[in-house]
């Protein structure tokens, strides 16, 4: 799974290989420069799932429920699951907590299918107190097991594991019948998930340990960006081929 927010590589990915495509809130922070997924809201995530609809239309697209959207009570957040799915989702991701289970079942028995994320819950952020490995200690790793275990009791069809110890994620995963998506989490998940600009390698300062660059293109746009500059400035550009007679 890898994460995508807008029509432009929607269209790539629904050429690749992917199974499945994350409209994550994340686009707050990858999208739109700000420090932390809070201040998404559903309106921004429509767009986001419609424009990726529009590019991947045949890709299994799973959309975020954004910061306390299914805490509002039960008919706000149906009202964000029916506005996130008719824009274009096959399913929602829901970022969760014990006592969560209950708005989850809810979820899933009207027909929604239901990813859940726990360990680094990057809405949970100021609870936490910052972007930090859950999971380390006996006691945490037991509640995020048990959660774990909750969550597929409530439905859910799969389970996001973000940054949490390698070992941690292997029991859970092998504790559960549904798969795991993994990010931080070590190689022992069904599955891995990572943020697209990450992977293509589209920004120098947000480099953290799990992420791998497949490839540089904050320096292949710079260079493209630079060159045409370039040739704009020296009246090489348009070439007598790239002109109307
Ligand atoms: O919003 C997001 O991109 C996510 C992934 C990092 C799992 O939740």
């Amino acid at each position: 799974m890898v994460t995508c927010y807008d029509f432009w590589s929607a269209q790539i990915l629904s050429a690749s290989e992917i199974d499945c495509i994350l409209v994550g809130d994340s686009a707050a922070m990858v999208m739109h420069g700000h420090d932390s997924t809070v201040p998404m809201d559903i309106k921004t995530m429509v767009a986001h799932v419609s424009s990726v609809k529009r590019g991947a239309p045949e890709k299994f697209i799973v959309a975020d429920m954004p910061f306390l959207t299914h805490r509002k009570g039960t008919k706000y957040a149906m009202d964000c699951v029916e506005q996130l799915m008719r824009a274009g989702a096959n399913a929602v991701k829901i970022e969760a907590q014990p006592g969560h289970e209950r708005i989850i079942k809810h979820v899933v028995d009207s027909g929604v299918p239901v990813m859940a994320h726990i360990g680094l819950t990057p809405q949970f952020v100021h609870q936490l107190g910052g972007y930090k490995v859950q999971g380390r200690d006996t006691s945490s790793a037991l509640r995020l097991m048990a959660l774990a275990k909750i969550l597929e009791e409530a439905g859910c069809f799969s389970i996001v594991l973000e940054c949490i110890p390698e070992a941690l994620a292997k029991k859970i995963t092998a504790q559960l019948q549904i798969p795991t998506i993994g990010i931080g989490s070590g190689n022992n998940t069904d599955g891995q998930v990572l943020v697209l600009q990450d992977l293509l390698g589209c920004q120098k300062t947000f480099q953290p340990k799990f992420v791998r660059h497949y490839t540089n293109l904050y320096d292949i746009i710079l260079g493209a960006v630079n060159s045409y500059h370039k040739s704009v400035a020296q009246h090489e550009f348009p070439s007598e081929k790239e002109v109307y007679q």
